[in-house]
């Protein structure tokens, strides 16, 4: 049966460990695509050096924690393969030979690229390597010859160059990749504590393996209604944050709070120290199932292994056939 079951491959970068938005945005999905799927997860260790090569002291430390997050939260290594990127060289074989396969006019036209240099202010500063981040990203994918790959829209334009190398890999030296689908998540935009996007380049996350004071603390610190300047005042949930956390996270008590807010029955402070409450409460399993295995001796490091053992046989498997087909074999 799981022999007919379709492929999903998707990855994130460990850059720290993981907060709201990337639960909502990925995580929670990815949990619930595990029955329907036979799903690859990545950590994408190599792409964090596409935009940062100086520091990479951290990336270990920041993998085993990612594999922390993803199993408290869900992700079940006896069912889903989960893996690290550098672990399986065959990554690096495949990257090179499906970099001939794209121009470089189309590497630059790729939105997220701009959107980085904008940010980052890179301009005449980027790399080969970050120019070839989606080519990286096509072999990560294409390896697994995965059917779906659920991203975030920001990810979008990777999957697209992804399908065209795909495309052009087929025709030119015969089939062997699947066109793969993205899958856009729900929540792809959750807000954080200051209104934009949450994501740990603006230092606006609250981390899901944070604890209720931790959580207090930060939510203490958002954004709300400008409109609220008295208690007296009535609010405007539906632009306030806050009430998205209820929304997602308190779900059963959102009327409730709409109806104070909108009637000026309740503060703002006092309904933050509720939302941070409830939102404690939802990540406790979680935490506790993250703490259950960091504190058993050895037993990331087995699921690590066991996970790349699995994803490098899949590996070895499409090389056969890319090299084949290459006339490189
Ligand atoms: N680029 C993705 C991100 O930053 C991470 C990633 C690497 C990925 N390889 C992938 C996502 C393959 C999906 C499929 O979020
Ligand atoms: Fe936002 Fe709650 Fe204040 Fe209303 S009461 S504005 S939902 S924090």
């Amino acid at each position: 049966m799981s022999k007919n079951k379709k492929i999903i491959l998707s990855g994130n970068r460990p850059t720290g460990k993981l907060h709201l938005g990337n639960y909502t945005g990925a995580l929670e999905n990815w949990v619930a695509l595990q029955k329907e799927y036979k799903c690859y997860f990545m950590v994408a260790d190599w792409h964090v050096l596409t935009t940062d090569h100086e520091h990479t002291d951290e990336i270990r430390r920041y993998t085993r924690e990612m594999f922390l997050d993803w199993i408290g939260a869900g992700l079940d290594p006896e069912i889903s393969t989960l893996f690290i990127q550098s672990q399986i060289k065959e990554h690096a074989e495949l990257f090179l030979l499906l970099s001939m396969l794209i121009t470089k006019p189309r590497l630059e036209r790729n939105p997220t690229l701009k959107e980085q240099v904008r940010d980052l202010q890179l301009d005449q500063n980027v790399s080969y390597g970050h120019l070839g981040y989606p080519v990286l990203q096509a072999a990560d994918i294409l390896m697994y010859r995965a059917d779906l790959v659920p991203v975030g829209e920001d990810q979008m334009p990777h999957v697209e160059i992804t399908r065209e190398i795909a495309r052009k890999f087929n025709q030119v030296f015969g089939t062997v990749f699947p066109i793969p689908d993205g899958k856009l998540t729900q929540f792809a935009r959750f807000p954080g504590l200051d209104g934009n996007r949450m994501s740990k380049s603006l230092g606006n996350t609250i981390e899901i393996s944070d604890g209720h004071e931790e959580i207090k603390k930060k939510v203490m610190t958002a954004f709300t209604d400008p409109a609220r300047k008295r208690r007296s005042d009535p609010g405007h949930p539906e632009i306030c944050l806050i009430y998205t956390y209820w929304q997602k996270f308190g779900a059963d008590r959102t009327k409730e709070i709409h109806s104070a807010c909108t009637g000026a029955k309740i503060g703002c402070v006092e309904c933050k120290q509720q939302v941070a409450a409830a939102i404690a409460k939802f990540f406790e399993p979680l935490r506790d199932k993250r703490r259950a295995l960091e504190d058993t001796p050895g037993a990331v490091d087995e699921i690590i292994d066991e996970g790349n053992r699995r994803a490098r046989e899949r590996a070895q498997e499409t090389m056969k056939m890319v090299r084949e087909k290459m006339k490189l074999g």
